[in-house]
C-alpha cells in the first residue's frame, strides 16, 4: 500500500522503515526537503542525518508534506504535536480526505524549556483538533504513549505481548489500523480476553525433508495450555507432516511472535480425542459447512511450544 508519513523525526523515521520493511511504498514527509537533507545531525545524538538514514533505506522517498500526503491512501502524522496543524494544511485537505491518518502526535510544548507542557488539554485533544479540521480524514490515534522504537516492536520490552490503546470515530478505520498494529508490529489490540488463542491461523515452519529449505504453511490451530494442536486433512502425507516426522523441531508463528516447537503425531487415545474437539469447537462456529467429517478423519498432530524467541533488535 502506498503510505505517506508526515514527520522526519525519530517517530516518522521509525515509523516510516517498519512500514518499507513491511513492503508498503513510503514517501517521509517534511516543511523543506532540501532543508531537511542539509542537516548533518539526525534526531537524536549518534544518529545519522536524515540524509544518511535515507540512504539507509534506499525504499523510502522524501517529499514535502503535500508530496508525501498526496502519495499515501495510508498516512501517518508523526510532526510536532505543536507544529501538526500546520504541516496538515501544508500537506492540503484534499490529500487527507477520505484517507485514515494514524495520529501518533503529541501536543508537548517545549517553548519554555523542560518539562515540556500541554498545548491542548482538558476538554480538548490534539486528535480532535484534527479530527474537526479535517472532518473527511478518518483520525485514528494511536502508538503515541511509548517511544518510537517499541512502537514498531512491541516485543522488545520485558516479554512483548502489550497492549496499544486505538481510539478513533471510525470502526472500518480503527479496524484497519488494528491490523496493521497486529500484523505489522506486534502489538495486541483485542479485549484483554482475547489471548493468541483467538487468532484465526499461525504459521507452521518445518524443515523441507527433501531441500532442508523452511517450508511455511498458514493453518487452522488450536491451544490447550502449552500444546498447539493442528489437524491434518491430508493425515500423514500432507508435506508439513512428512517434514516435521523427519524433523520434529519446528517453528510456529501467532500474531507476529514465534515460537519454538517439538512436534508429534498425536497417539495417545485421550489426547486424540481432546486434539479434535479442541480445533474443531474452535472453527465450527463461524463455519458455514459441517466440519464433523474433517473432524473425524483427519490427523492430529501437537507442538509442545517452548518460550517466544527474543525479538529482533
Ligand atoms: N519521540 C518519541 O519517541 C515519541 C513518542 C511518542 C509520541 N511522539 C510524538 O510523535 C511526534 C513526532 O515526534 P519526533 O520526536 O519524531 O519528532 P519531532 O521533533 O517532535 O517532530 C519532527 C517533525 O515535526 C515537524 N514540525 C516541527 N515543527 C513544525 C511546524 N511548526 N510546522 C510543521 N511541521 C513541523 C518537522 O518538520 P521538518 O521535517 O520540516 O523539520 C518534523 O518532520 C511528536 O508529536 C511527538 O510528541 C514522539
Amino acid at each position: 500500500m502506498n503510505v505517506g508519513v508526515l514527520g522526519t523525526g525519530i517517530v516518522g523515521q521509525t515509523v516510516a522503515g517498519k512500514l518499507a520493511e513491511l513492503g508498503h511504498d513510503v514517501v517521509i514527509g517534511t516543511r523543506d526537503v532540501d532543508a531537511a537533507l542539509a542537516r548533518s545531525e539526525g534526531p537524536r545524538p549518534g544518529l545519522p542525518s536524515f540524509a544518511q538514514w535515507l540512504e539507509q533505506h534506499p525504499e523510502v522517498r522524501a517529499g514535502t508534506f503535500a508530496e508525501a500526503a498526496a502519495h499515501g491512501e495510508l498516512l501517518v502524522n508523526a510532526t510536532a504535536g505543536t507544529g501538526s496543524l500546520e504541516a496538515l494544511e501544508a500537506a492540503g485537505a484534499d490529500n487527507l480526505d477520505g484517507k485514515i491518518l494514524i495520529d501518533i502526535s503529541n501536543p508537548l510544548d517545549f517553548s519554555r524549556g523542560m518539562p515540556p507542557t500541554l498545548s491542548v488539554s482538558n476538554d480538548d485533544s490534539l486528535g480532535e483538533q484534527i479530527q474537526r479540521g479535517y472532518p473527511g480524514s478518518k483520525v485514528v490515534k494511536t502508538l503515541n504513549s511509548v517511544t518510537a522504537a517499541v512502537m514498531v516492536n512491541p516485543a522488545s520490552v520485558g516479554e512483548g505481548d502489550h497492549h496499544a490503546f486505538v481510539s478513533g470515530d471510525d470502526a472500518g478505520a480503527k479496524a484497519e489500523v488494528t491490523r496493521l498494529l497486529q500484523d505489522g508490529f506486534g502489538w495486541r489490540c483485542g479485549p484483554i480476553a482475547a489471548g493468541p488463542d483467538q487468532e484465526p491461523f499461525c504459521y507452521l515452519t518445518t524443515k523441507g525433508r527433501v531441500t532442508g529449505a523452511p517450508h511455511t504453511i498458514e493453518i487452522w490451530f488450536a491451544l490447550d495450555g502449552p500444546t498447539l494442536y493442528l489437524l491434518s486433512g491430508g493425515g500423514r502425507r500432507s508435506d508439513w507432516v512428512r517434514n516435521l516426522i523427519r524433523e520434529p523441531g519446528v517453528s510456529v508463528r501467532i500474531r507476529g511472535r514465534t515460537y519454538r516447537a517439538r512436534a508429534r503425531v498425536v497417539t495417545d487415545a485421550e489426547e486424540d480425542e481432546r486434539a479434535r474437539t479442541v480445533v474443531h469447537d474452535k472453527y465450527a462456529p463461524g463455519y458455514r459447512g459441517s466440519l464433523a467429517g474433517w473432524r473425524r478423519i483427519s490427523l492430529p498432530v501437537a507442538l509442545d511450544l517452548g518460550p517466544a524467541e527474543p525479538a529482533p533488535g
